[in-house]
Parts: C-alpha cells; structure tokens; sequence
C-alpha cells in the first residue's frame, strides 16, 4: 500500500516563490554568505534533521545571537539589527521574494550584522541553536490566523514558548508585536503559564510599552488604520 502523503499544519500561506526583476537582482547580487543554505527537510521550507550551523562563522565573529521568526522583507528587521551593531541576528523568513527584499534593504542601509535562513523559523530554533544560545527573539506581527479553524497554524503555542524558553540565554528576552487583540491574548495564554518565562509588565496588566526601536511596518500601519491597537508582549527567560 503507497504511503499516505505528509500533510503538515504550518503557521504560513502557501505563496509563489517567483520573484520579480528588482527582487531577483537583489538576491543574485547579494545572497551568496547573507543567506544561509541549510538542508531541506521533507518540505522545501523544513530543515533536515541534523543539519547544523557554526554562527559564528558565518558571521565571522562571535556576538550575542539575536533571532526573529517571520522577517517578511525586513522593514523592522534592518532598522533594529542596524542599532545592534554588536549583535549577530539571525533571521528566519520561508518567502524567497521577501528575503530578497530583506537583502536590498541591508545593501542600501548597509547592515552588515544579519544572516537570513529560507526556512520555517521554529524548525530553525529547534535545530540551529544549542540550549541557552539566543540572547533575543523576536516574533513581530505573525500571521494571527484569526478564523477558528486556522488557529493551529499559530506560531505561538504553548509548545512553541517551552521551544523558545530553552533557546533563551538565562536573562534572554522574546519580544512579541500583534494588530490582532485575540492573538496578543492567546500568546498571554500560551506564554504567561510559562515556568521559565517571566512576563516582564504583569504588574501593569501583562502589556508592554511600544519599544521606541521598533519601526512602524506595514503591518502595524495597516493594523491602526483599520482602528486595531497594536499589542506589544516582553517575556524574560528566568536565570
Ligand atoms: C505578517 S508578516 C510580518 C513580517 C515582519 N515581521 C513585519 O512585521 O514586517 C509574517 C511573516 O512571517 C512569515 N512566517 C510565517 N510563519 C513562519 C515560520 N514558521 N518561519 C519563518 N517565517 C514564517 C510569513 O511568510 C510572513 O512573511
């Protein structure tokens, strides 16, 4: 009997990887040593088991690692890494296209202190990172799969903070951003029960202040103008 195929739930939209002229110059210009070529798994977006990655030499130095999962095409990425210069970020996007025009940004505002993986970010976590490595990790406005039906697909689970949580530098920090009221409460349910995680605002009601590094991206942009709050979480990994 043939093999049922593997139907795996994943936390992103299944989009064209074609990318147009400027995205594809970028990437042919500026790819080879920024993105990192990691073996596939059995989705052109997993990572094979075992594989593995020296950061530091791909970076050509050792610095605190600093993680985002879910980079798009960069717009809060190169800003913040670029005020990290004493920062090694690592970032995760599955969509080539914004990978490409992650790379443009950091050739024209020449940033130098990011690598980017095309690959499912929590995979990546998973298995390019030892115990206690991360000092950061960033998850800014992830997909919210507002309709019931989807909610598997969230990237924040409760398995996911248990992940995070042992990446995490004693110390680390995770840093959360959502448009979308109902994800900033289910991440609260999924991360304040977490016994290695403090949330660092629970004395003021569990949200965080806007960090001031943070810049105003599309997605946010678009979360106010259809009269959506932005909410902001900050979770402490305990030492
Ligand atoms: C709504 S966009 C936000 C992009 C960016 N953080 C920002 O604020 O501009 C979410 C991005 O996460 C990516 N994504 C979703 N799940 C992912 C995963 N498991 N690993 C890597 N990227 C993922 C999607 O492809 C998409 O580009």
């Amino acid at each position: 009997m043939s093999e049922q195929p593997r139907r795996d739930v994943v936390s992103y939209a299944r989009r064209s990887s074609r990318m147009n002229s400027s995205q594809q110059k970028a990437w042919d210009r500026c790819h080879d040593g920024l993105v990192i070529d990691v073996p596939k798994g059995h989705r052109d977006t997993s990572i094979a088991a075992g594989a593995s990655v020296v950061w530091d030499d791909e970076f050509g130095r050792s610095a605190p690692l600093i993680v985002e999962i879910g980079s798009g095409n960069g717009e809060s990425l190169v800003p913040m890494a670029a005020q990290l210069p004493e920062c090694n970020v690592v970032a995760f996007e599955v969509y080539r296209p914004a990978v490409a025009g992650t790379l443009a940004k950091m050739s024209r505002q020449e940033v130098h202190n990011i690598r980017l993986v095309v690959a499912d970010g929590m995979e990546g976590l998973s298995q390019l990172f030892g115990p206690s490595t991360v000092q950061e990790l960033w998850v800014l406005f992830a997909d919210p799969w507002h309709k019931s039906r989807h909610h598997k697909r969230r990237l924040i689970t409760p398995a996911a903070g248990e992940l995070i949580a042992s990446r995490l530098a004693p110390g680390g920090l995770l840093r959360l951003a959502t448009d979308w009221q109902e994800y900033g409460e289910w991440m609260r349910v999924s991360l304040d029960g977490n016994q290695s995680l403090v949330n660092e605002y629970l004395d003021e009601g569990g949200w965080a202040p806007r960090d001031a590094d943070r810049p105003v991206t599309k997605y946010e942009r678009r979360g106010l103008a259809a009269g959506r709050q932005v909410w902001d979480l900050r979770y402490r990994r305990r030492d």
